[in-house]
């Protein structure tokens, strides 16, 4: 969603903050905007559409070296020019860019407005820059602190003045922000990706810090008083800059990255001499291990769906008790949790609200969550302290698809230590473990020779009014993770369902042609599962079947045949998966989709 970039150093501020834009555009956005201190005032662009549109507005002259950027994701107005931050205050001498939700907005507009504040926009943001205004007395820092103080909600704000050129105002809650240490220059950004060509070496902000940012470094405080040193971090490889290669899209690369993405999740992890797997960030002891009585997952979306396997991982292979809950419904049912219950929170980039939330509510209880994330340094691998990270690399597209795998690999590995520890012995920790290592190198092969009848898929599938996934067991989280990819890439409507559902309703909408996805591994329920086939088939339904290679009756039946590498039914959802991301891929790319950018959505969904 929304995002922030500022500067302060001895270059051109315009153009850092331009790139910085440029690189959180896969976020999702409707609208950018920088202001950038040019002697006495300061100058703002803004655009509604794309950071290009900006780009093209940003006159050559505007010369500052203090200046902050802000792409917006639109919840309160609409979007316009007028709504797109950088917001400034009356006397056009602050600027302010704001990621998060004020919630108490309504209630302080009314009094700003009573004392006269004009506004301009219909944002909740606004008020806090005429609030600024309002404490200003010459010390930018406490003006903030003093604003910040009335505001009831979620932020990461930067702020900029007139009169202390040289000088950033950041304050973080809720809504992550980073500093970066340059040489002889400073940056801030709502997410470490922005600084990418600049710098490594990060500082994450936590909440209610407040920090003053200028060329030569930073001075952070607390919002309620003190000093506070925050360590310098570095960035590892796999988030230095990158493009999209030689690929058309960010997404298509992505999904060619996943034999690389899930070889680093599982490298020094899954140990054969053991026949059992070493996840040194959940801090277990064997006893520990032994005495858990029920695990949750929590996440959303795609997370979610990874946590379905995992869940089933859980059971089926360590046998604990356990299920997957979505985020957003868990963090509001009041969950009762007993001191032996554990939880995992699935989140890609560490920042979605509803997660975040959820494993506050966990953590308010007494229980204990473990992160299982992609971004190092995010507000949920800060908020759990100890989990996993799943190793992706920086995912780029919107649509999530080496982080989905990356998540249940991740997820497998954990199954299987607590496995090691409470089911299995060591010849079948081994055999799992195997078929896990040599994961990667099968799903390259597979997507180094994706077979042609993915593009009959493809097809069939942008042709239909909507098309139906179906799965059972695990295979059901792969049909639901299919189906999300293509409404969210090709907007074509879908369901998933259990496959023996079918029955139970759904099968009314069934009509001649209506194409029917079904992933059918070879397992215990293969047979059932080509029953419910014959049944959709009978009703005129076209059926497209992500079956095992080999598997010849499987393939007869299908009207479009996918084949995918044999492997045992929870390690299945990592190849299985990929025909569906690559339908995903190119019947969006038939409809003449925005692939990476689809509409409506954004990476990183920091608002409930
Ligand atoms: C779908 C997708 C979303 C995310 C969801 C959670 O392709 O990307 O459904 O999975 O918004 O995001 P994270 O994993 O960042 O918590």
């Amino acid at each position: 969603m929304c995002g922030i970039v500022g500067y302060v150093g001895e270059r051109r501020a315009a153009p850092v903050i331009l790139d910085g834009l440029r690189r959180l555009e896969y976020r999702g956005y409707d609208s950018a905007g920088l202001a950038v201190l040019a002697g006495d005032h300061v100058d703002t662009v803004r655009r509604v559409g794309h950071v290009a549109a900006l780009l093209a507005a940003v006159p050559p002259e505007l010369e500052g070296t203090t200046a902050i950027g802000h792409t917006r994701w639109a919840t309160h107005g609409g979007v316009t020019e007028a709504n797109a931050h950088p917001h400034l205050d009356a006397t056009n001498r602050i600027a302010l860019a704001h990621n998060g939700i004020i919630e108490n907005h309504t209630t302080l507009r009314a009094r700003l407005e009573e004392e006269g504040f004009k506004f301009r926009s219909e944002t909740d943001t606004e008020v806090l820059v005429h609030l600024v205004h309002k404490f200003y007395t010459g010390d930018p820092e406490a003006a903030v602190k003093t604003a910040l103080g009335l505001v009831q909600g979620t932020y990461g704000i930067a702020v900029i003045f007139a009169e202390h050129p040289g000088v950033i105002i950041a304050a973080r809650n809720g809504s992550p922000l980073v500093v970066g240490k340059g040489n002889g220059e400073t940056f801030l950004a709502s997410d470490p990706h922005a600084l990418s060509a600049h710098t490594r070496e990060v500082v994450y902000l936590e909440d209610r810090d407040i920090v003053r940012i200028e060329a030569n470094g930073w001075t952070i405080s607390r919002m309620d008083g003190g000093g506070v040193s925050r360590n310098v971090e570095v960035l590892g490889e796999e988030w230095a800059e990158e493009g999209r290669g030689d690929f058309s899209h960010h997404m298509l690369k992505e999904i060619h990255e996943q034999p690389e993405s899930l070889a680093r999740c599982l490298r020094g992890r899954v140990v054969p001499e053991l026949g059992g797997a070493r996840l040194g960030g959940l801090e277990l002891s064997p006893r520990d291990i032994a005495s858990i009585r029920h695990i949750t997952v929590l996440g959303c979306g795609t997370s979610f769906h990874a946590g379905l396997v995992g869940a089933a991982a859980m059971e089926g292979l360590a046998r604990i008790p356990a299920s997957a809950e979505i985020a957003s419904e868990f963090r509001y049912r009041n969950p009762v949790i007993g001191p032996d219950d554990l939880f995992f929170a699935v989140s890609q980039s560490g920042e979605t609200a509803d997660t975040l939330g959820a494993v506050k509510e966990v953590q308010v209880k007494g229980g204990r969550v473990f992160g299982v994330v992609n971004v190092v340094g995010s507000s949920i691998a800060r908020t759990c302290g100890h989990g996993v990270y799943v190793h992706s690399g920086p995912e780029i597209a919107v649509a999530s698809t080496k982080a989905f795998t990356s998540q249940v690999a991740a997820m497998l590995v954990a199954a299987l230590s607590f496995a090691r520890t409470r089911a299995l012995g060591p010849h079948e920790g081994k055999a799992f473990g195997d078929e896990l290592l040599a994961i990667p190198e099968r799903v390259g092969e597979w997507l180094a020779s994706e077979p042609r009848s993915v593009m009959d898929a493809v097809d069939l599938c942008s042709k239909g009014r909507f098309v139906f996934f179906l799965g059972r067991g695990v295979s059901h989280a792969v049909a639901l993770e299919g189906a999300l990819k293509l409404k969210e890439i090709a907007y074509v409507p879908c369901m998933a369902y259990p496959a023996a559902e079918m029955k139970h309703g759904p099968i009314a909408l069934i009509d001649k042609g209506t194409p029917v996805i079904v992933i059918v591994p070879d397992d215990v329920m293969r047979d059932k599962t080509l029953s419910t086939i014959q049944e959709v088939k009978a009703r005129g339904a076209r059926v497209i079947v992500v079956h095992t290679a080999g598997d010849t009756h499987a393939a007869k039946v299908a009207d479009i045949s996918i084949p995918v590498p044999r492997a045992s039914t929870l390690i299945s959802p990592l190849l299985s998966v990929l025909p569906l991301q690559l339908l995903a891929y190119r019947a969006g790319l038939a409809l003449g989709r925005d692939i990476d950018r689809p509409r409506n959505l954004a990476k990183s969904v920091t608002v409930e």
